[in-house]
């Protein structure tokens, strides 16, 4: 099923079961259920409003579940903070991005030093100052991770005169430095151009290629959807409507329906 070669039979990394989130009367997530498989590009698509955002807020801790139950690596996370879920090698990114504006580009990478353990690895987030004795290892980490997104150029320029596609591969970027086993990415290609969603594109793929971390992507882009990712899940009022390949996906009426708000010909 899966264009990587793996079977349906492999463990999945992420395990979300029967996952439900109320916001007071509004229940964003539903009874969602859903597995990612390791290694894998995993698009997550459906209508505006569906719990794709929330379902990331829950898996990245930072909202609590109403109930049911999140494991990562085999290992319930579902109770965790936020900074818990980080260190566990499960990162992600916002649907808006959240550089640091009045730093530079290669200081926000440097925000997130990767060879250190524990809870510095979070506080450093805050607090830069403290990740000084790791300085040149971080900032050697941080100018190859520029290199790789093809942004080194602009390592100098403040994070606030970035253009919105820069500022998704920087998201991206500050991702990477914290050497994930898994990262959620929000709508990486909205806001921006089609050049540099193509460079994204190759940058998210050669991500996963080279260091096989499993990738699990919110995108209303279509074109991003079909070529990046293998298999795609469609989630709609709060629960998983289907999975499959992304030619399953497109062919299927109940997806169609969803997105239209209505069912298709044959349908009720
Ligand atoms: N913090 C919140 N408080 C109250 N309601 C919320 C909150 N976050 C999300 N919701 C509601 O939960 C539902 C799901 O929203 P969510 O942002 O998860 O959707 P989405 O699939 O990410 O949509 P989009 O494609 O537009 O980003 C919506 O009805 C939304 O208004
Ligand atoms: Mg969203």
């Amino acid at each position: 099923m899966f264009s990587n070669g793996q079977s349906d039979n492999t463990p999945p990394i992420l395990e979300v079961r029967d996952l439900v989130k109320d916001f007071g009367g509004v229940r964003a997530v539903d009874h969602c259920s859903l597995d990612v498989r390791p290694g894998t590009i995993t698009g997550l698509i459906g209508p505006n409003g569906a719990g794709k955002t929330t379902l990331f807020n829950l898996i990245s801790g930072f909202h609590k579940p109403t109930s049911g139950t999140i494991a990562f690596l085999g290992r319930r996370i579902d109770g965790m903070e936020a900074h818990e879920t980080f260190h566990t090698g499960l990162v992600r990114t916002f649907q808006i991005p959240r550089e640091f504006k009045q730093m530079t580009v290669l200081e926000n990478l440097m925000l997130v030093p990767a060879n250190q353990s524990g809870e510095r690895m979070w506080t450093s987030w805050f607090v830069p100052w403290r990740i000084r004795p790791q300085e040149r290892a971080i900032e050697r980490q941080a100018l190859e991770t520029l290199e790789f997104l093809n942004l080194a150029h602009l390592k100098d320029e403040y994070a606030a005169n970035l253009s919105g596609g820069q500022k998704k591969l920087l998201e991206l970027g500050r991702t990477l430095m914290a050497r994930p086993k898994m990262i959620l990415l929000d709508e990486p290609s909205a806001g921006v151009s089609p050049a540099l969603t193509e460079l994204l594109m190759e940058d998210i793929r050669r991500a996963q290629e080279e260091t096989g971390i499993t990738i699990l992507i919110i995108e209303h882009n279509m074109h991003v959807v079909m070529s990046l990712c293998d298999p795609v899940i469609v989630m709609s009022e709060g629960k998983k409507l289907t999975e499959g390949t992304p030619e399953e996906v497109q062919r299927d009426e109940e997806v169609l329906s969803a997105y239209l708000g209505f069912a298709v010909e044959g349908g009720e």
